[in-house]
């Protein structure tokens, strides 16, 4: 990895190592309890795959892997983190019974290890898209299902509303919440930047995934991405 990427990833790790503790409330709280309903449409998403290993890949505090193993019993469930105090949490609560501390830019699986593999809100943290996505393709199974849940950006009139509420309310509330101003202004930043729609379809097609289809909900203040790993020939990977 370049110095500039390992420089962001450990702000990154340092980040979510700061506010591990105060995670799962500041995350229900900012998002008004609708995260809640992502997750469980991820689930249901998964639940029509059905698939019998399952890589949650930035699980943080596993809220989405305790999710998904309700939604799907006969799962097994690893998830993988490089920040321990967020796998503390996990181990705290006991949403996940196999977790890894693994960066995603260099997963510890051999090849084709998982029938799918989900990741919310961490694919937009992580240093190179396409690099944790070739990573992504390299453990799933050819013709394994990849879940991407995250924020976007809302189209039509509420977008204006939305943008104040980003940059300027979320990051108060926050620094109130956890103690980390800087944490919340870079994800409305890390937010406007992350590719959404069209865009990420463009980006996983061209990291190998076919059938790539992407759902907005809550009106698109995040977007649910499915695609299937398209097998190991080589794929035009579009710059970050
Ligand atoms: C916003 S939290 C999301 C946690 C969880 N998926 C959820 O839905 O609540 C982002 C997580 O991504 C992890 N992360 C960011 N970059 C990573 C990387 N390169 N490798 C592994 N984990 C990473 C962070 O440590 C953090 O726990």
């Amino acid at each position: 990895m370049a110095e500039g990427a390992l420089e962001e990833a450990a702000a990154v790790q340092g980040m979510f190592s700061r506010i591990a503790g105060r995670y799962d409330l500041a995350n229900a709280l900012l998002s008004g309890g609708m995260d809640w309903f992502w997750r469980r449409r991820a689930a249901r998403v998964v639940r029509g795959w059905g698939p019998a290993r399952l890589l949650d890949l930035a699980t943080g505090s596993g809220v989405l892997a305790g999710t998904l193993q309700r939604w799907n019993p006969g799962t097994v469930i690893v998830g993988a983190d490089f920040c321990l105090p967020m796998l503390r949490q996990a181990q705290k609560t006991g949403r996940l019974k196999q977790m890894v501390v693994a960066d995603a830019m260099s997963l510890p699986f051999a090849d084709g290890s998982f029938d799918a593999v989900t990741v919310a809100f961490g694919l937009r943290n992580m240093p190179s898209y396409r690099g944790a996505l070739r990573e992504v393709r390299r453990v799933l199974q050819p013709g394994g299902h990849l879940l991407v849940l995250d924020f976007s950006v809302p189209e039509g009139w509420w977008r204006g509303a939305y943008r104040v509420y980003l940059h300027r309310c979320l990051p108060k509330i926050a620094a109130a919440l956890s103690g980390e101003r800087n944490a919340y202004e870079y994800l409305a930043e890390s937010i406007e930047s992350f590719p959404r729609g069209e865009g990420m379809l463009r980006l996983l097609a061209g990291a190998g995934f076919a059938a790539g289809k992407a759902e907005r909900l809550s009106g698109g203040i995040v977007s649910l991405y499915t695609a299937e790993s398209a097998g190991r020939t080589a794929a035009v990977i579009p710059s970050r």
